[in-house]
């Protein structure tokens, strides 16, 4: 057993006049509790005097301050101060007073004492609240980005940065890979935390400074869904991404088609329509669906790719004109042959794709 009973992790940049008063109230806070406490500030070189601030209460509290000169970021500052915590429990929060420390032995409370693995300070459980000054548009990115990531989680707030986890549970997970600000919810997927406890908070606007996120992060948060959903989907992420891109074609196909229809006829309308639409899908398989084959010459893929989309073509329509002219059942279904020979046929282009077109040669 540890003899600290919560690590607290901060990551801080430019945080010097917050960090002066939250600390001392943290401090407080988890000696009313009764609490073994560690203070890790993770701090991204700001040189603001955040050193300054935690080598004075240093002295006096168990706070330490790790700086990264080398990485910046959020989330694998988070993850930095993981490694290093000492704690049984581990709680992130943020600096700017935005998180009510007065809430640190609620959550901790919750994790220890209801089996919940994961515990979140949340703005949108029955008692939470949002600042007062949050417009419109900040809500409904709030609300956009939680729904978004509403198929990983049944949690209310998953984008939260205010949480706790057991350490155990922490180191369990296998690869953390966080792009951006939502460290939160990939401890959530990555770590398996299934049952997910929620302490309602009220979320208050930053004290000083100003918010780091930026549009940038946002569009990290993006490629942050994309990567947990492919951890979540495993096996199946690859083949529901080729049907999707597959489907996508087919309205790439469509709308040029009726365009071409004004100025071609329906033959050499429905040849250049379909070109595109194949092109257009080797384009997103190679960008996503395959992209570990991205360092292959594009070349030799894009030949093969349509070559199998060619052999896919001629499974789909011997296999439905099979059906329709030698089996009896399929002579009064039409569209049942075709529907087969659609699946027999998009399975082969996806197996071709698999091994042969997007197969990687080059040793890393
Ligand atoms: N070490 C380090 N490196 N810390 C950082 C970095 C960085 O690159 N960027 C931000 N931080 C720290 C800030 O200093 C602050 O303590 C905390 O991370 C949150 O940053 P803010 O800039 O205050 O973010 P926010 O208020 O927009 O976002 C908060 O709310 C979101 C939900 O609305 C954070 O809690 C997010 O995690 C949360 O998703
Ligand atoms: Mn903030």
């Amino acid at each position: 057993m540890s003899a600290i009973d919560v690590s607290i992790i901060i990551p801080t940049y430019h945080e010097a006049p917050n960090l002066r008063e939250l600390l001392p109230r943290i401090v407080s806070i988890l000696k009313q509790a009764g609490l073994a406490g560690q203070i890790l500030v993770v701090d991204d070189d700001s040189r603001d005097g955040t050193d300054e601030v935690c080598a004075e209460l240093a002295t006096q509290h168990p706070i330490e301050l790790l700086i990264r000169t080398e990485e910046r970021g959020l989330s694998s500052a988070v993850v930095h101060g993981m490694q290093h915590a000492g704690g049984e429990l581990l709680l992130v929060m943020d600096a700017d007073l935005s998180h009510p420390p007065e809430k640190i032995p609620e959550l901790i409370e919750a994790l220890k004492s209801t089996d919940a693995d994961f515990v979140i300070g949340s703005r949108y459980v029955e008692g939470g609240e949002v600042d007062k000054n949050w417009g419109l548009f900040r809500w409904l990115n709030s609300k956009v980005s939680t729904l978004l990531a509403w198929p990983l989680t049944s949690a209310k707030d998953p984008m939260a940065g205010f949480f706790a986890i057991r350490r155990e549970r922490f180191e369990s997970a296998t690869f953390l890979d966080p792009v951006g600000y939502k460290i939160g919810l990939e401890l959530m997927v990555k770590c398996g935390c299934k049952k997910v406890a929620e302490v309602p908070i009220t979320f208050q606007d930053r004290l000083h400074g100003e918010s780091k996120l930026t549009l940038r992060e946002q569009l990290n948060y993006l490629r942050h869904l994309y990567r947990l959903y492919e951890y979540r989907l495993g096996v199946l992420a690859r083949p529901l991404q080729f049907l999707m891109v597959g489907c996508s074609g087919i309205v790439i196909d469509l709308a040029f088609f009726t365009l071409l229809m004004r100025v071609l006829s329906f033959d050499p309308a429905r040849a250049v329509a379909i070109w595109l639409a194949m092109s257009w899908n080797f384009c997103l398989n190679r960008r996503l669906t395959f992209s570990h084959a991205r360092g292959e010459n594009p070349f030799r893929q894009y030949v093969l790719f349509c070559l199998s989309c060619l052999v896919g073509a001629l499974v789909n329509l011997s296999v439905s004109s099979g059906l329709f002219r030698y089996v009896e059942f399929f002579t009064d279904a039409e569209l049942l042959a075709a529907v087969c020979g659609i699946v027999a046929g998009t399975t082969f282009n996806y197996v071709l794709s698999d091994r042969l077109v997007f197969r990687v040669t080059k040793p890393k």
